[in-house]
């Protein structure tokens, strides 16, 4: 096993779009509190096979935490999100966490949680966990995955897909309105997140987490730096969540 990594064992992991997937681990270190396993924002390092190839875990988000289950949504992108989706109950993967910087909870005010894709995740544990007036704006290609679980936590819920299938026909960005809120949240596309700084600059700050390509997922190898107003940053040590204010987004 890699250095820091630990071992536990799968509690589902349950189809519930086309290429997406919702996956529980029961966290067997009975020691673990709440803290420990985790806030809006952080993520693991999940490496579901033994072999070489691929070489390098996958970062995932928290997307809840509830007793001594995390849950992780996954889109199969590649060779590494395509092991994991084959994995059943009762099997075991690696996992290094929590990491990161999550976001900051201690929040007065309207809120809105704009999510583009399977950028929903980190938002699910924010809606949850985030106390107050809180409007989720999730944007998805075609398909609606995990709206109901969220609308429980949220007062608002506000859905589009790119096909008109369900919600706005067109981009999430389109419902938005910056004025009505204190503090906004995003996770998604690149281009998602820097037109939602676009329409808020000037009116209200903007969290994002940044989902870069990751190495070690811990500081040491500098595979994952953006550019930020302070110079290169690492999105796993210094990140994954930034203020727009700091960072460089280029077209
Ligand atoms: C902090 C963080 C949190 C993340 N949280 C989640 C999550 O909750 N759920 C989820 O499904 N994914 C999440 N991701 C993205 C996820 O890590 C990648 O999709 C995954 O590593 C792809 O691995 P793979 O082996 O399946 O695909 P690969 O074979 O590695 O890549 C397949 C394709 O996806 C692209 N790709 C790989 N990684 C990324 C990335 N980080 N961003 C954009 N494109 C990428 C590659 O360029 C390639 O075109 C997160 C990434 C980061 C950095
Ligand atoms: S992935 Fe190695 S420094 Fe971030």
């Amino acid at each position: 096993m890699k250095k820091g990594y630990r071992r536990e064992t799968i509690y589902s992991n349950n189809q519930i779009g086309k290429d997406i997937f919702e996956l529980k681990i029961l966290v067997n270190s009975l020691e673990d509190s709440y803290e420990d396993m985790g806030k809006p924002g952080q993520f693991y390092m999940l490496r579901g096979w033994e072999a070489k190839d691929p070489f390098l875990s996958r970062p995932i988000s928290i997307a809840s935490q509830s007793g001594n289950i995390i849950t992780f949504l996954y889109e199969i992108r590649g060779k590494g999100t395509h092991i994991i989706s084959k994995l059943n109950p009762g099997d075991t993967l690696e996992l290094l966490g929590p990491l990161g910087n999550g976001f900051d909870l201690d929040i007065q005010g309207k809120i809105a949680l704009i999510s583009g894709g399977i950028g929903i995740a980190p938002m699910i544990y924010m809606a949850k966990e985030l106390e107050g007036d809180i409007d989720f704006y999730c944007g998805f290609r075609n398909e609606v995955y995990y709206t109901d679980v969220i609308r429980e936590d949220v007062d608002n819920l506000f859905i589009s897909t790119e096909n008109g299938s369900l919600g706005h026909k067109g981009f999430i960005t389109e419902l938005f309105q910056p004025k009505k809120y204190d503090m906004v949240f995003t996770c998604g596309p690149i281009p998602m997140m820097k037109k939602v700084w676009e329409m808020c600059k000037g009116i209200v700050p903007v969290y994002a987490s940044m989902e870069n390509r990751m190495a070690c997922g811990v500081g040491a190898c500098l595979g994952c730096v953006i550019e930020t107003s302070r110079g290169m940053e690492r999105v796993c040590k210094d990140g994954p969540v930034f203020s727009c204010e700091e960072v460089v987004f280029h077209d």
